[in-house]
């Protein structure tokens, strides 16, 4: 049993829906969660820039002696594989987790992939995939707008230009039938409805955060990690921005108020 923390972070508020996952699957674990709400978005960024970044929120939640680090952003977690062996505390991200579902869920092997264009670009996912189902075929589409949209709270069925959108942006992967599509961003589950809607019941969503959930369970469990069991879980936010309007935005990312505190850190100095 342990009981330190579980490090989580994110270019900005997105993570939140990992964080709501880990709440879900992992009640009783302490989490402190980075948003990079000063230096987002992520999902343009180079690869350069985006290890820089990594090696940073990383060495940030390294002072709260985390049991493990999840790496909520898939673009950040573009570079895990890259600056992960760098530290010593076992760092586990949405990216594989998403893999390893969407190569378990499909029947056909047409796997959709929708996600920023820094994690369509970097090919994360096509080793992975390859190695476990090597008949599958990979059909990727960047989504620059989602992200926007959604935090802009266009979210619901029936908003016609957010229906505009994805039917520009999905229709290619309708048309080609793919049985499984990968929400690979942290802001696409709060577009789940209208994505299922518009993909038809036949489509399978894998929610890249709920899959990094249930790979930290199985991990904690592994090792014999997960908090004693009278433990109540504690959540600790940090942001990199004025956190005046994160309470705010967070509520539609987390499903729920946010309890915990919230403040400003310089990550430039980690
Ligand atoms: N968190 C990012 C991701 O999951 C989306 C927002 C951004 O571009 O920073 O890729």
């Amino acid at each position: 049993m342990d009981n330190r923390p579980i490090g989580v972070f994110d270019s900005g508020m997105g993570g939140l829906t990992t964080v709501r996952e880990l709440r879900k699957q992992l009640p009783g674990e302490d989490i402190i969660y980075f948003g990079d709400t000063g230096r987002v978005p992520y999902g343009t960024k180079s690869r350069q820039t985006l290890m820089k970044y990594a090696r940073q929120d990383i060495r940030f939640l390294l002072q709260f002696d985390p049991k493990a680090i999840v790496v909520a952003c898939n673009s950040a977690d573009t570079v895990r594989a890259a600056v992960a062996p760098e530290f010593d505390v076992p760092i586990l991200g949405v990216v594989e987790s998403a893999a390893r579902a969407a190569a378990a869920a499909t029947v056909s092997g047409k796997i959709g992939l929708i996600a920023t264009e820094t994690t369509i670009r970097s090919g994360v996912y096509e080793p992975i995939l390859q190695a476990l189902r090597p008949d599958a075929v990979l059909k990727k589409q960047a989504c620059p707008l989602f992200v926007p949209l959604v935090e802009n709270g266009r979210t619901e069925p029936g908003d016609p230009v957010l229906e505009l959108v994805v039917e520009e942006y999905l229709s290619p992967l309708r048309d080609w039938n793919c049985d499984t599509l990968i929400l690979g961003c942290t802001h696409y589950p709060l577009l789940s409805q209208v994505i299922g809607n518009f993909m038809g019941k036949t489509t399978k969503l894998i929610n890249s955060g709920a899959e990094a959930a249930e790979s930290l369970v199985r991990y904690l469990e592994s090792e014999d990690l997960l908090s004693a069991p009278a433990h109540r879980g504690e959540y600790r936010y940090y942001v990199s921005d004025a956190p005046d309007s994160f309470a705010g935005l967070a509520k539609g990312f987390l499903g729920r108020e946010l309890d915990g505190t919230v403040e400003q850190v310089e990550i430039g100095q980690f």
